[in-house]
């Protein structure tokens, strides 16, 4: 009979554990406070891993669980620091968010801030400028626009009535207007020169003031070299004796009040200002000026006349305001630099591009 094997004795036991202890110290990563920990993560893993009752496992498990303790610090600090990563921007996106729904209207910035400056701030120091007062005593009406600002400054300034310098009624100047409310003055007055324009075919010895003259030349020429065909001269300057023929003449046939829908009085005639030209489609023989609307030279002008300084005067649809019947082959001479604005501007009367009232009809 074999005899049971001895227990081991307290002393025994106690050496055996210091000799593990030792072991252990000197094995590299496998701190003391390294395997307390282990020891005190897992009492389960580490007696079973003093069950193996090898040296091996009792120092290999601790620096298993070592390494599974440090991963798992690792991946908690890179979670805690992620948490906190997402919580700063999870308030940005919040806040962006809010933001984006809110969406306050910042524009961007084009250009620096202008003070508000009134029409009538530039006009007073406009009309005192004395650029300006030189430029109405001396200068061309080109010079005079220019001293303004420009011809946008001036029509806008003029509209206003911020510009009490510029007089719309000075038959002198390219900018006056002459409707039924507002004759020449006097009624009989007339330009000091005028001349016949160059380089056109004709049905009337017709004359203009010279810069009406030149500037209807290059018309006729542009319209030809632009394959238009041949635009002729109508009728030009009127006097007041020969507005007053012309005028009668209307009445005679048709009656004061059809007569005044398409002729204009003695004294109230762009005609007599020497800035109004009738102009008609001269292919094989000028036609009648009624007939200029509906050929290609007709529409053509209606949409180049600016380019030369004219306008159209009295369009259809207007009459309210001009008083007059639709007149295509009434060309008015108001200078380039106003009629590109004219232009420009979509404008369609004289007396809303000046902000005047409507002139349907005489005072009397
Ligand atoms: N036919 C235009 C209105 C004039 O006589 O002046
Ligand atoms: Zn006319």
């Amino acid at each position: 009979m074999i005899p049971p094997e001895p227990l081991p004795s307290r002393r025994a036991l106690r050496a055996e554990r210091e000799r593990a202890d030792a072991d252990a110290a000197a094995t590299p990563g496998a701190e003391p406070s390294a395997r307390t920990a282990a020891q005190a993560v897992s009492a389960g893993a580490a007696a079973g891993a003093l069950a193996d009752g090898t040296r091996r496992a009792r120092v290999a498990r601790p620096r298993t669980r070592l390494l599974v303790i440090a991963a798992a610090a690792i991946l908690l600090i890179a979670a805690v620091a992620a948490a906190v990563a997402l919580g700063g921007r999870g308030g940005s996106t919040t806040a962006d968010a809010t933001q984006q729904t809110r969406v306050d209207p910042v524009p961007a910035v084009t250009s620096l801030p202008v003070p508000a400056q009134s029409a009538a701030t530039v006009v007073a120091a406009g009309c005192d400028d004395p650029a300006v007062s030189t430029a109405l005593a001396q200068g061309s009406d080109a010079d005079v626009i220019a001293a303004l600002g420009g011809a946008t400054a001036f029509r806008d300034l003029v509209a206003t009535g911020s510009a009490p310098c510029v007089n719309l009624a000075d038959p002198v100047r390219e900018w006056v207007v002459v409707n039924k409310q507002r004759p020449l003055s006097p009624l009989e007055w007339e330009p000091d020169t005028v001349v016949a324009p160059a380089d056109m075919q004709r049905t009337v010895d017709g004359r203009l003031r010279p810069a009406a003259a030149d500037a209807l030349t290059a018309l006729v020429a542009a319209a030809q070299a632009e394959g238009v065909g041949a635009i002729g001269l109508n009728s030009a300057f009127r006097s007041f004796d020969s507005q007053t023929r012309t005028y009668n003449g209307y009445v005679n046939s048709l009656g004061r009040e059809s007569a005044d829908l398409q002729s204009a009085r003695p004294g109230f005639s762009e005609h007599q200002t020497g800035l109004a030209t009738d102009v008609a489609a001269c292919d094989g023989g000028c036609g009648a000026i009624e007939s200029f609307g509906g050929t290609a030279q007709g529409a053509w002008v209606a949409a180049n006349a600016w380019r030369f300084g004219f306008i159209v005067r009295y369009e259809d649809g207007y009459t309210a305001i001009t008083g007059y019947q639709a007149e295509p082959w009434h060309l008015r001479y108001i200078g380039p630099e106003l009629a590109q604005v004219y232009h420009d501007g979509g404008f369609h009367t004289l007396e809303d591009f000046f902000g005047l009232p409507p002139a349907p009809d005489y005072v009397d």
